[in-house]
Parts: structure tokens; C-alpha cells; sequence
């Protein structure tokens, strides 16, 4: 399976994203659009950066009864994109619905990717707010085994997990992880982290790189350096 990089374009209007993908020239690289982007622009966006022939990872990260999320789905897909993501805590019943909607007429559909516990639940609020007594490891785990029984293709985590999803889903089971950065440069609010070459080793099969290319002097340098770290030539 082809290891990428995809960038996260976590700009707030089309102006600064355009801004940001001309200055690559000839290079496509694979790109995320998040929240901010998606509802300050509209679909609008995400055909306008297809057009322009780019992969898209739309990280809206659906949640809702099963039925919202199949018609959801469908839309989305009519969008041609390539990757999109959903909460595992909507349950099966909705991620399979997810998957039902997703598939185009033709059979074909974009990667679905669950989202197990955000990153910014501690053990202690998942506990303690959400009432799930089991470890935080061991629950992501369990949902990225529903994700996968669901029929989806992987989940957002970090690089230091993608070790284990991967002994308990299979090594065809992508694992998609944020927090990386370069041995040299600032974690900003990222905690668990490593570098392209780590999340390499661990089994990361897309790294969502933002901050350290979309923030850097030059983007481009720091994207081709990143790509060449995390692919190892
Ligand atoms: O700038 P930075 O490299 O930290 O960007 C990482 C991207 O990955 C952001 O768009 C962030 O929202 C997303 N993300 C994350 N951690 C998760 C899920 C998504 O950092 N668990």
C-alpha cells in the first residue's frame, strides 16, 4: 500500500489555501481540509482543490443516528473525494450505514477512516464525563476492532499507536496519524509526537503534517524534506 504524506491546510478562507498550494508549482501533494476550511467555504472548496488535482482527505468527522450519516456520506462522495473520517462512538450500525453511503454507483468509494477517542480526551474526563471505566488504550483498541468489523479501512491515531492497531487489526488496516514533526522543530500543542522517519517504523501508513509546512519559511522545502524523511529515501 503507497505511504503518503497529506498536509493539513488549516487556513481560514480559498484566498490563503490557494495562496498556500500555488506556491508548490508542479507538485499535488495530498491534502486534508478540516471543519474550518469546509464551513467557511462550502463543497465549493473541496471541488475547486480536486480541480486543481490534488487527493483530499475531508476530516469532517461525522456523528449522528445512522441514517443522517448514510445520506451524509453519499454527498460527500459525490465529491469525489479520496479519504473521509466518522467517530467509532456512533457504533457500528453507523458505520456500516457510513460505508453504505459512501459507495458510488460504480462500487467504488473514498477511504472511510474512524476517528477512535480524540486525542484531547485524557483518561480522566473519559472516566470520569463519559463514564467508560475501561483504559484509554484499551478502548481505543476495542473501537478500532469495530471500525474495522464495521468493513472501514483504518483510524486517526498517533504514530506510538500504530504499532499496536496494526497487531490487532492487521497490517492492511491503515493507520492515519497527526502529531508529527521534525527532530528540530516546535511541538506546538502536540504532545504525543514523533518524527516522519519514527512514524515510519511504527507502521504509519499517512502522516497529517500541518504546522511544520504550512507554517515554515518555505512550505514547499519543508513538505519535500518531510515526504522524504517519512518515506525513507
Ligand atoms: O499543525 P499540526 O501538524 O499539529 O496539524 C495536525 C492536524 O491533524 C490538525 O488538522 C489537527 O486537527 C489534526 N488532528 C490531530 N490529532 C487528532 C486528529 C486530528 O492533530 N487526533
Amino acid at each position: 500500500m503507497a505511504k503518503d504524506l497529506i498536509i493539513a491546510c488549516d487556513f481560514s478562507d480559498r484566498e490563503a489555501v490557494f495562496r498556500f498550494l500555488d506556491s508548490f508549482s508542479g507538485k499535488k501533494p495530498f491534502v486534508k481540509i478540516g471543519m474550518e476550511l469546509f464551513y467557511a467555504e462550502g463543497p465549493r472548496i473541496v471541488r475547486e482543490i480536486k480541480a486543481r488535482g490534488h487527493k483530499i482527505f475531508l476530516d469532517l468527522k461525522l456523528h449522528d443516528i445512522p441514517n443522517t450519516v448514510k445520506k451524509a456520506m453519499k454527498v460527500l462522495s459525490a465529491l469525489d473525494i479520496d479519504m473521509c473520517n466518522l467517530h467509532a462512538a456512533g457504533t457500528s450500525a453507523m458505520m456500516a450505514a457510513a460505508l453504505e453511503g459512501l459507495t458510488r454507483p460504480d462500487g467504488t468509494r473514498p477511504l472511510l477512516i474512524a476517528v477512535t477517542q480524540l486525542t484531547s480526551t485524557g483518561e480522566a474526563r473519559m472516566r470520569n464525563e463519559l463514564l467508560i471505566g475501561t483504559g484509554l488504550e484499551e478502548t481505543v483498541m476495542h473501537y478500532a476492532l469495530n471500525a474495522k468489523s464495521a468493513g472501514l479501512d483504518g483510524v486517526v491515531c498517533s504514530p506510538l499507536e500504530a504499532g499496536a492497531v496494526k497487531a490487532r487489526c492487521g497490517a492492511a488496516f491503515l493507520t492515519v496519524t497527526p502529531g508529527v514533526r521534525f527532530k528540530d522543530s516546535e511541538a506546538d500543542d502536540q504532545v504525543r509526537i514523533t518524527t516522519p522517519e519514527q512514524a515510519r517504523a511504527l507502521g504509519s501508513d499517512y502522516i497529517v503534517v500541518g504546522r511544520p509546512i504550512t507554517a515554515a519559511d518555505d512550505p514547499v522545502s519543508a513538505y519535500t524534506r518531510c515526504l522524504k524523511e517519512f518515506l525513507g529515501d
